[in-house]
């Protein structure tokens, strides 16, 4: 389609938001620009599916039939793909000081050729791995941080910050289109790239969740593990308008939390990944820093709620650089409600 009707781009958009900083660098544009940079790489690879040699897990160490991360999952060939252009199509340009990665277990030291900057770079280089084989959308996440002045070699405890201090987040979706949604604090906006000029172009600003929904998603096979306020608002959920509730609710689950996450910013909706019996921890399967705390900045921007159940995501102060937590957000209404059954007395 020629550009002869206007169309923003992520470059004028960014430039736009950059003059309510007068004296701003550009750093921070340069970031944003090489992470989209390297989700245009990975939605490449993605699309090229068996024909690009990107599927299966990845060869293990000698010995070992697979790889396996620091999470003790199975990494498939893409994440470990992913995870390498997200650093080097990033470390060069002078803006990071160090990044975290869910396919590395320490941070990554910026290589000492290349200059310094004062942003962290967290992320999530593929999320929904296990949908990969079978084609279903599958994403990437990151998280963008501030770091202390003066760090030679960063180390876990710099990452270590609440949600509320990120400077931005947003998520890649690798679907029938692929979509950059990003927030820089003033709002969620979405970008669909257009394979023809390969830029991500503005068609969706100013994403708002609706504040109610009738669709929930959570994974029913773990029900046997749930605490009693989980059990009761699905349960609810179920029963509908013959049980406690005014209307009857639809399921879904997907297996990436980046389409549920787009989803429910689309059209509303809950999710839910509670922390449950099922892992002895009982922290639950998600990570806080690159999984919980982007989509939750993410949610909370476009008018969402985002819960460990019984507080807000963005207020818990991380112990770990791969901790995991309970994760519930969406719509703020079925959020809040969600809230109040796990805080109200037992
Ligand atoms: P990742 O692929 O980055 O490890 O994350 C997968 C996560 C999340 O995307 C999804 O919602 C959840 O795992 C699915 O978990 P189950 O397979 O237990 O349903
Ligand atoms: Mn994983
Ligand atoms: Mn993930
Ligand atoms: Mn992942």
């Amino acid at each position: 389609m020629p550009l002869t009707q206007h169309c923003t781009t992520l470059t004028q958009f960014l430039i736009e938001e950059r003059r309510r900083f007068p004296d701003a660098s550009g750093d921070f544009n340069s970031l944003i620009l090489n992470v989209a940079l390297a989700c245009k790489s990975i939605a490449r690879a993605v699309a090229f599916g068996a024909l690009g040699g990107m599927l299966g897990n990845a060869a293990g160490a000698e010995g070992a039939d697979a790889s396996v991360n620091v999470q003790g999952e199975t990494q498939k060939k893409l994440d470990i793909m992913s995870n390498d252009t997200f650093l080097h199509v990033t470390q060069w340009g002078g803006q990071l000081a160090g990044m975290a990665s869910e396919e590395l277990e320490l941070p990554y030291q910026i290589p000492s050729q290349y200059p310094k900057g004062k942003y962290l770079l967290v992320f999530d280089p593929l999320d929904g791995s296990s949908n990969i084989d079978v084609n279903v959308s599958v994403g990437s996440i990151f998280s963008v941080l501030r770091a202390a002045d003066g760090i030679e070699d960063v180390k876990e405890e710099d990452f270590l910050q609440p949600g509320s201090q990120q400077v931005a987040a947003g998520y890649a979706i690798y679907g029938p289109s692929t979509m950059l949604v990003l927030t820089v604090g003033t709002g969620v906006n979405g970008f669909t790239l257009d394979p023809n000029l390969s830029e991500f172009m503005l068609t969706h600003p100013d994403l708002q969740i609706p504040p109610d929904t009738n669709e929930f998603a959570i994974n029913a096979s773990n029900s046997r593990f749930w605490e009693e306020p989980i059990k009761r608002y699905v349960d609810e959920c179920v029963a509908g308008k013959s049980g406690a509730r005014d209307k009857d609710f639809n399921m879904r689950w997907i297996a990436s939390m980046v389409a549920e996450a787009h989803r429910i910013l689309m059209r509303g909706g809950v999710f839910m990944y509670p922390r449950d019996t099922k892992d002895p921890s009982k922290s639950g399967r998600l990570r806080l820093l690159y999984e919980a705390n982007p989509i939750g900045f993410l949610m909370e921007q476009a008018g969402g709620r985002a819960s460990t159940g019984r507080q807000s995501i963005m207020e818990v102060q991380p112990t770990s650089l791969h901790q995991r937590i309970g994760l519930i957000f969406g719509s703020r209404n079925e959020v809040d409600r969600i809230q109040a059954y796990h805080n109200a007395p037992q």
